[in-house]
C-alpha cells in the first residue's frame, strides 16, 4: 500500500524500495504500533471524530492484526513501506471504508516516535530484569564463597588480599549502576509523542494527554517538533547498554585470565565452553570472550546514531530511520550475553587453595607491617621504607620475610602474626573494606539492593499494551 498516491505518479523505483523500506527490521514495533493505533482510535472518538461504532470496528479489526502479526501469519506485500503501513493496510482490508480514517491527524512521524519510545520501556526493563538475575548469580557465589580469598590486583600485579566474595560484587555493584541508568532512561523517555501529528500539531480536536494516558506515558511533549525529530533516549539506551557492555567485557576478561592454567583460579562448566575443531585437549572460554567482545559492537552502534543525530535540521528527516537497526541490534546482544554469563557464573567452579595460595606471601600483608609499625607510633612514611627493605632483602638474600621481620626489634612475633596465611584479609576491617566483617555487611546491602532495583523495574513494568481494553470510547 502506498500512503501518497495523490500526489506521486508511478510506482517507486525499485532501488528506492530497496534503500528505503524498513518492514524487515521495523516490524519488531508491531506491538507498539498496534497498542499507539490503538489508543489513536479511542481518541479520535474522544474528539467526535469517529463514531462509537467505527471505533469498536477499527479497535477490532487492530486486535485481529495484532493477532495475527503475533502469530507469525501476516507477511509484508510489495508496498508495504514499514511496520506502520503493514497495519494500515492490513486494517482496511478487515474493517473496510473506515480503515481510511485511521491515519486522521497523525502522521508516521509522531506514530514511530511514539512506538520506539513504547518499544524502549519494554525492552530497557527486559534488559534490566535479565542484570538482576546476573546479580542474583553473583550474590549467590559471593555467600557461597564465604571466606575463600583470593589476590586482589593493583597494576595486574599482587596487591592485597580479598575475599572472592568481595570481588565478584565489585561487578555486581557495577551492575547495579547500570540497572539504575535503565530506569533513569525510561523514566525520562516516558513521555508521548502522540499528537505531534507530522511536526505541528493539528487542526481537528485530537487530545495528546488523554492518549498519553492511555498508553500509559507519564506525560505528553511540550513541543511537537522536538516530539518527532529527536531520538536522544534511543542515544541513551543505546550508551546505557555500550556502558554496561563495557561492565561485562571486563568481567569476560576476568574469566578468561581466571581459566588459563596459569591463573587456574577457575574451571568452566563444559556447558559453557567449547572446544577446539583441531586441537582435542582445547576447553575454550568462548562465552566470556564474547562477553568481551561485544562491547566493540555496543560501542559502534552509539556511535553510529549519535553521528545520525549530529547536524539533522528540525523536524523529522529520514535519516531517523537509521536508528531501529542498532538498537534492536544492541538489546538482543546485550540479553544474550547477560543471560550466557549468568549461566556461566552459575556454574564455574572456583580453585580456592590456588587463589590463596597466590594471595598468601609478603605481598599479601607488607601493608599489616607497616600499619602495625604506626599503630606503635612509627609515621608511616618510615614504616613503608622499614617493611619495603625488609622485602627488598629478603628478595636479594633469598630468606623467607618472615624470619627478618621476627628478627626485626620493632616487629617480631606479632610481625610473624600478621604474615600467617590468611591473617591478612581478615584485618580489612573498614566499611566497603575486602575483610570478612565488611563483606559480610556488604553482602547484605546488596541483597537489599537487589530488591530495591525488583521493585523499581516492576513499577514502570505496564500490561502489554497492545492488550490495552478499549476504555474511555
Ligand atoms: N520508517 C520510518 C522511520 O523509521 C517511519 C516514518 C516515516 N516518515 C516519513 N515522513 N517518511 O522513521
Amino acid at each position: 500500500m502506498t500512503l501518497w498516491k495523490g500526489r506521486l505518479g508511478e510506482g517507486m523505483a525499485d532501488e528506492v524500495a530497496a534503500v528505503s523500506v524498513s518492514v524487515g527490521f521495523d516490524v519488531a514495533l508491531a506491538e507498539d504500533d498496534i497498542a499507539g493505533s490503538r489508543a489513536h482510535v479511542q481518541g479520535l472518538g474522544k474528539g467526535g471524530i469517529l463514531s462509537p461504532d467505527e471505533v469498536q470496528t477499527l479497535l477490532a479489526a487492530l486486535d485481529r492484526v495484532g493477532a495475527e502479526l503475533a502469530a507469525g501469519v501476516l507477511d509484508p506485500q510489495p508496498g508495504d513501506e514499514d511496520v506502520h503501513t503493514l497495519v494500515e493496510r492490513r486494517v482496511t482490508e478487515l474493517a473496510g471504508d473506515v480503515g481510511a480514517k485511521l491515519h486522521t491527524g497523525r502522521s508516521r512521524n509522531d506514530q514511530v516516535a511514539t512506538d520506539l519510545r513504547l518499544w524502549c520501556r519494554r525492552s530497557l526493563l527486559a534488559v534490566a530484569a535479565d542484570v538482576v538475575a546476573l546479580q542474583e548469580v553473583l550474590l549467590r557465589r559471593a555467600r557461597e564463597a564465604g571466606d575463600a580469598y583470593l589476590p586482589g590486583y593493583t597494576h595486574l600485579q599482587r596487591a592485597q588480599p580479598v575475599l572472592l566474595g568481595h570481588h565478584l560484587l565489585a561487578h555486581g555493584w557495577a551492575l547495579a549502576r547500570d540497572v539504575d541508568r535503565l530506569v533513569a532512561t525510561v523514566e525520562r523517555l516516558d513521555v508521548s509523542p502522540l499528537g505531534a501529528g507530522a511536526l505541528a500539531g493539528s487542526s481537528l480536536p485530537l487530545d495528546p494527554d488523554y492518549v498519553a494516558g492511555v498508553l500509559g506515558f507519564s506525560a505528553r511533549f511540550e513541543n511537537s517538533l522536538d516530539a518527532v525529530s529527536d531520538r536522544d533516549f534511543v542515544a541513551e539506551a543505546l550508551f546505557d547498554v555500550a556502558l554496561m557492555g563495557v561492565h561485562l567485557s571486563r568481567m569476560g576478561e576476568e574469566i578468561v585470565l581466571w581459566s588459563t592454567d596459569e591463573w587456574a583460579f577457575c574451571t568452566l562448566d563444559d556447558a559453557y565452553a567449547t572446544g577446539s575443531s583441531m586441537l582435542p585437549q582445547k576447553k575454550n572460554p568462548d562465552v566470556a570472550e564474547l562477553a568481551r567482545g561485544k562491547s566493540g559492537r555496543l560501542i559502534g552502534h552509539l556511535t553510529g546514531l549519535l553521528v545520525t543525530l549530529k547536524g539533522l535540521p528540525l523536524a523529522y528527516n529520514r535519516d531517523l530511520q537509521e536508528d531501529k537497526e542498532p538498537l534492536f541490534d544492541a538489546v538482543e546482544q546485550v540479553r544474550l550475553t547477560l543471560r550466557a554469563l549468568a549461566g556461566l557464573y552459575a556454574t564455574l567452579e572456583w580453585h580456592h587453595e590456588r587463589m590463596q595460595g597466590a594471595a598468601d606471601g609478603p605481598a599479601a600483608a607488607a601493608v599489616d607491617l607497616a600499619e602495625l609499625l604506626v599503630v606503635r607510633g612509627m609515621p608511616f612514611r618510615q614504616a613503608h621504607e622499614l617493611v619495603a627493605g625488609l622485602v627488598r632483602e629478603s628478595v636479594a638474600r633469598h630468606v623467607p620475610l618472615v624470619e627478618l621481620v621476627q628478627a626485626h626489634p620493632d616487629l617480631g612475633d606479632a610481625g610473624a602474626l600478621v604474615l600467617e596465611p590468611g591473617v591478612p584479609v581478615t584485618r580489612r576491617t573498614t566499611p566497603g573494606g575486602a575483610g570478612p566483617a565488611a563483606v559480610a555487611e556488604q553482602v547484605e546491602r546488596f541483597a537489599r539492593r537487589l530488591d530495591v532495583d525488583r521493585s523499581r523495574i516492576g513499577r514502570h513494568e505496564r500490561p502489554t499494551a497492545g492488550a490495552a481494553p478499549a476504555a474511555g470510547t
